[in-house]
């Protein structure tokens, strides 16, 4: 049974029909609406590649279905910053030239936006846990956290 499903996605209300409300968001995201910030991964909430803010918290779009989304509040990476106007983890994540294959990249800014807006200078002891379960195949987890570190000095 289709269902529509209205929720407000980077600032802006949208809403989407689906043949099955128990559709991944991140499905919704990048075929309904074209972000393709979020990544898929696994598809199983093991790699962090799918990482959005549902409410302000950083959640799996590929484990949350669409229905839950309902109403709520989602930004991906495309609404954290512009080109111009980059967020601060974004900025560092240039400076500290984290990226390699950048697979992981989005939904590591997108974990570690959220870790600063509940602990704005987090430890590096601190960083490390919240990005633990952001799997980066390339490694590039030290320039991650220095990254992070950085955007956190402001
Ligand atoms: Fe969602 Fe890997 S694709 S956690």
């Amino acid at each position: 049974m289709t269902q529509t499903v209205a929720m407000t996605v980077n600032g802006r209300a949208v809403t989407v029909t689906v043949d099955d409300p128990q559709m991944p968001l991140l499905y919704a995201l990048r075929n309904d609406l074209g972000l393709t910030g979020p990544h898929y991964g696994c598809g199983l909430s093991q790699c962090g590649a799918c990482t959005v803010h549902l409410d302000g918290a950083s959640a799996r779009s590929c484990q949350v279905p669409v229905a839950q989304a309902a109403g709520k509040t989602v930004v991906t990476l495309e609404g954290l910053g512009t080109p111009d106007r980059p967020h601060p983890v974004q900025a560092a994540f240039i400076a500290e030239q984290a990226v390699q294959c950048g697979y992981c990249a989005n939904g590591m800014i997108m974990e570690s936006a959220a870790l600063l807006a509940r602990t704005p200078r987090p430890t590096e002891a601190q960083v490390k846990d919240a990005l633990a379960n952001n799997i980066c195949r390339c490694g590039t987890h030290p320039r991650v956290v220095a990254a992070v570190l950085r955007a956190a000095q402001g």
